[in-house]
């Protein structure tokens, strides 16, 4: 029988605002993309859950299409949350999205609400829940009015099947507008979910402002560049690494010397700091006020801990953010 730490909340500055909303989130959030699947091993996954929350992650982030196959992501936490973290649902910040492809014909993907209302009952049966706490628009949709996308995440909310409504990978300007209409329904944007590290800065010309503007609170997604922004390819590609076994979203050919030259003058910046590689990126990008969360993904127990490990240093000197900005130039 799980029973969860009792030290889990004795770092109240582990939660921080989600934009102008009430609701805190941890620093570290954890992401079940990979590792959560049919085919992975469910005593890890399970382990990997449990420390998480033991460690004070409150929050866990799925969507419709996590597996491998999609929605087995969320089979297995819907078996965690009967087997272990249930009786603790009040103290879970549980997300789940649609967007991606999912199912085949017309309702199977994108932004209609024919397809996000559908989706939603999916997750919810498939995890065993009645509510979600966020439900997200998982990518935009060109051919969709937002009108009806936000429609449909304002229904979910309104009939009780997700308390907040948040949207993924949306550039600053349809933000701006999701933000718009959401508020006019009532039900206000509370999170924007974007990919963001030291390897990927999109979202710092415009739309990390916006969201500050917007009082959208921000959950960066691949912190750690999906595992490059961390010590796991310094010594050649591990057999049980996500570029080693997994070739979906990070191959091989991804890890060049290039990346290993900067990745490997980071790693010594870190270590000066007292901190691993992966903190060190975590620390990075919860830099910003407007970040609420890092959302990582682990493999192991150990990453989750070397991860939340991350916030006994989240100051930087300018001659460190210096130094970095110097090592991503070349
Ligand atoms: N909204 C979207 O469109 C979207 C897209 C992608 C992801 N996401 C969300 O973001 C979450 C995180 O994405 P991600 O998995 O790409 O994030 P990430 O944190 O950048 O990468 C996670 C990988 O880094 C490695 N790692 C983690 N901690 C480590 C440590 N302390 N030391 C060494 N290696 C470490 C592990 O690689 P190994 O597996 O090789 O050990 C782990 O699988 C996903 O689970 C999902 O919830 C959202």
């Amino acid at each position: 029988m799980y029973a969860p730490a009792a030290d889990r909340y004795q770092y109240p500055d582990f939660y921080r605002r989600c934009g102008r909303s009430g609701l805190r989130l941890p620093l570290i959030s954890l992401g079940l993309w990979h590792n959560f699947g049919a085919h992975d091993s469910y005593p890890n996954a399970r382990a990997i859950a449990c420390r998480a929350f033991d460690l004070g992650i409150t929050h866990f982030d799925l969507a419709n299409n996590y597996g491998p196959p999609d929605g087995s992501a969320e089979v297995t936490f819907g078996r965690i949350l009967c087997e272990d973290l249930g009786p603790w649902r009040d103290e879970l910040i549980i997300s789940t999205k649609a967007g991606y492809y999912m199912w085949p014909g017309p309702y199977g993907e994108w932004g209609s609400r024919k397809y996000l209302l559908a989706s939603l009952d999916q997750s919810l049966k498939r995890m065993g829940l009645d509510y979600v706490d966020i439900f997200y628009h998982h990518r935009p949709d060109p051919n969709t009015p937002l009108e009806e996308s936000m429609g449909a995440l304002d229904h979910a909310v309104r009939r009780g099947k997700a308390l907040y409504a948040g949207i993924s990978n949306y550039p600053a300007a349809e933000t701006v507008r999701a933000a718009k209409i959401l508020r006019e329904l009532g039900t206000p944007c509370l999170i924007h979910q974007p990919r963001y590290s030291m390897l990927d800065r999109w979202v710092e010309p415009e739309l990390l402002g916006t969201l500050a503007q917007e009082g959208i609170g921000g959950i960066v997604f691949s912190p750690l560049a999906k595992g490059l922004l961390t010590d796991r390819y310094f010594q050649g590609v591990p057999t049980d690494s996500r570029a080693g076994h997994d070739p979906r979203f990070l191959r091989p050919e991804h890890i060049t010397d290039t990346v290993l030259a900067k990745t490997k003058q980071l790693n010594d910046l870190a270590l000066a700091r007292g901190q691993t590689l992966a903190q060190m990126a975590l620390a990075w990008v919860l830099r910003h006020p407007t970040v609420t969360s890092a959302l990582i993904g682990a493999s192991r127990v150990s990453q989750v801990e070397d991860c939340v490990g991350a916030t006994r240093n989240l100051k930087f000197t300018g001659e460190e953010l210096a130094r970095i900005e110097q090592i991503l130039a070349g």
